[in-house]
């Protein structure tokens, strides 16, 4: 199947900062890409270099299997939604939203039309005649995305769609994009620096540092099988346990931390390896010392109260400290000083070189 986009070896310099180093990838037709990554890795980058704002130093841009070397950003069909979008101020809803397709040569009869099928999927009918500075900061959003869609993009690019919102209304407006997003069925690159939105967003999500794509993957495989540290610590909190194997057998080895902790993890490995093991605080599970096998005992250092999690900092008999996140449950309660076991599943642990 042809790719919605492909960058192949692509690389792009301002002066002498390194925007991206030699960057690949291809995102399929209809699928929705989350670009996630730290402030300057060069997010934003990639989006103009697809909308044809910028050109490439090296490498080659291919948009359904077209190259785009040389072409302008109007020829290409591509519909964009700025990181810090502004709406045309003198300009009402209707207009802001139809001012592609009449700058595109739309032809003029059909543009009420569009104009009001967009209005109703971000249901804002009965907006139209509003100008931007009578619209609250969501519904302005929604304007924005409404303009973006309007012209029927194959290819959606949205920088930081939902970065100008407080939190609760962003929750809100994520859950509307992805169905927005599923309702036009077209290709589409979210650009976010939020670890939870891009998982919520994206059906892969590239994970960025420093001008290059450290990993790509569904939001499962990056969160619970991350490749590298700055991926692991990037996705998501993570306790960090550093020993080295003892024992292993086939897919499962024997780990002991430095302070003398074993536990198994689900990892094939050579007996006497260093390493770090990674395991996120929601796989580690604490009990009541009396339930049988915990791999450890320790007792309650510290408890955070977190809404639907608590963290509960656990201090081991080995010397090690690990925290667990724990549903909440008005029924099951841990105080400070308790006496508790910890375990976590094999296959919770990732194993990183050190
Ligand atoms: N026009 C430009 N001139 C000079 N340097 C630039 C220009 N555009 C981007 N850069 C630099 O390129 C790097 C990547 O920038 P980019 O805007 O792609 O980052 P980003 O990942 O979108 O960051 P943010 O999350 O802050 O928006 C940064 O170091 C930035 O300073
Ligand atoms: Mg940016």
């Amino acid at each position: 199947m042809m790719s919605a986009v492909e960058f192949r070896g692509v690389g792009k310099r301002f002066g002498d900062t390194v925007a991206l180093g030699d960057v690949s990838f291809s995102v399929a037709p209809g699928e929705t890409i989350a670009l996630l990554g730290p402030s300057g890795c060069g997010k934003t980058t990639i989006l103009r270099l697809i909308a044809g704002f910028e050109r490439p130093d090296s490498g080659t841009i291919t948009i359904a299997g077209k190259s785009m070397a040389g072409l302008k950003p109007y020829e290409r069909n591509v519909g964009l939604l700025f990181q810090h979008y502004a709406l045309f101020p003198h300009m009402t809803v209707e207009q802001n939203i139809g001012y592609g397709l009449r700058h595109r040569g739309h032809p003029t009869a059909e543009i009420p039309a569009r104009v009001a099928e967009m209005l109703e999927l971000v249901q804002l009918s009965g907006f139209g005649h509003r100008r931007p500075h009578q619209l609250s900061g969501g519904q302005q959003q929604r304007v924005a995305l409404a303009r973006a869609l309007a012209t029927h993009p194959s290819l959606l690019l949205l920088d930081e769609p939902l970065s100008a919102l407080d939190a609760k209304l962003r929750h809100e407006l994520r859950t509307e994009l992805k169905d927005v997003l599923a309702a036009v069925g077209s290709t589409a690159i979210v650009v976010t620096h939020d670890q939870e939105e891009a998982m919520s967003l994206g059906e892969r999500i590239f994970v960025m540092s420093r001008g290059a794509i450290m990993q790509s993957g569904k939001p499962d495989d990056v969160y619970w099988r991350p490749s590298s540290r700055f991926v692991a610590d990037f996705m998501g909190r993570a306790n960090w346990i550093r020993g080295s194997i003892v024992a292993s057998n086939g897919a499962l080895s024997r780990f002991r931390s430095d302070a003398g902790w074993e536990f198994p993890v689900a990892s094939p490995g050579n007996r006497g390896s260093v390493h770090e093991v990674c395991v996120r605080p929601e796989s580690v599970e604490i009990s009541s010392s009396a339930s049988p096998t915990p791999s450890m005992t320790g007792r309650v250092a510290e408890i955070v109260m977190l809404g639907a999690f608590r963290h509960v900092f656990v201090e081991l008999a080995s010397g090690d400290r690990v925290v667990s996140a724990c549903q909440n449950r008005p029924d099951i309660s841990f105080e400070r000083g308790q006496e508790v076991g910890v375990s976590m599943p094999p296959q919770a642990c990732v194993l990183f070189e050190r």
